[in-house]
């Protein structure tokens, strides 16, 4: 199934979410959002009560993560962790930050391979995430790696959040996309790196459907599709 798999990595901010969204739902293909799932894990091991650096809990939090994606009333996203919704907090900046240190242990990474790695079992998946085409997804028949300047990155993220009314502080931002981008590219294990067949798109100064259109392209040399 790999060969329908279009993996879309980047860094923070970088638009990956909103354009694996609409490339997923122009193609009606399947959609990862593996950030979520390392915020989920995030979340879990805060409720529970864990130490941020406890390796071993956090990993067991990821082996028996019980996560429901859904659409709500308005066409947006509802995401349960144990039957609690946690839409709001998920998507928070702090959120963020913590599952970028819980990303960083080996073992919840490999907890989360195997849920991953089921998404693909039918054909048709765009997985959104910073180690898709490196070591999730190697063999899949486009890789895209998705840039832009850490300026425009904060912006967008500043923008995204005010609109979901939650707090926003773009200096502030500014500097924990920094943070969040080092933490990311220089862990040992899967370090955020564009793979070495992926296509390089640096959307600053692009609009969504732009970047959007870029990718379908893509797609449509490499897949038979006809978006
Ligand atoms: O993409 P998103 O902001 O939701 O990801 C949150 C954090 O999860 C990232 O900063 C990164 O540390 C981690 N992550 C990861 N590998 C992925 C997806 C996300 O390490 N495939």
């Amino acid at each position: 199934m790999s060969d329908t798999i279009i993996a879309i990595d980047g860094p923070s901010g970088s638009g990956k979410g909103t354009i694996s969204r609409r490339v997923a739902a122009r193609l009606g293909w399947r959609l990862l959002d593996s950030g979520a799932l390392y915020r989920l894990v995030a979340l879990g091991g805060a409720a529970r009560g864990l130490d941020p650096s406890d390796e071993s809990g956090h990993a067991q939090v990821a082996t028996t993560l019980d996560a429901r994606f859904e659409v709500n009333e308005r066409g947006g996203e509802r995401v349960l962790l144990d039957g609690a919704d946690v839409t709001r907090e998920l998507r928070a900046e702090t959120t963020g930050n913590m599952a970028s240190v819980v990303a960083a242990m080996p073992a919840v990474r490999a907890a989360l391979l195997g849920r991953q790695r089921a998404y693909a079992e039918a054909a048709g998946l765009v997985a959104d995430g910073r180690d898709m085409g490196t070591v999730v997804f190697p063999d899949a028949g486009l890789k895209v790696f998705l840039t832009a300047s850490a300026d425009e990155r904060a912006r967008r993220r500043y923008n995204q959040l005010k609109e979901k009314g939650l707090p926003a502080n773009l200096a502030g931002l500014s500097q924990e996309i920094l943070e969040r981008d080092r933490r990311d590219s220089a862990r040992s294990v899967a370090p955020l790196r564009p793979a070495a067949d992926a296509v390089v798109i640096d959307s600053t100064g692009c609009t969504i459907e732009e970047v959007v259109a870029q990718v379908l392209s893509l797609a449509r040399l490499r897949f038979p599709v006809n978006p």
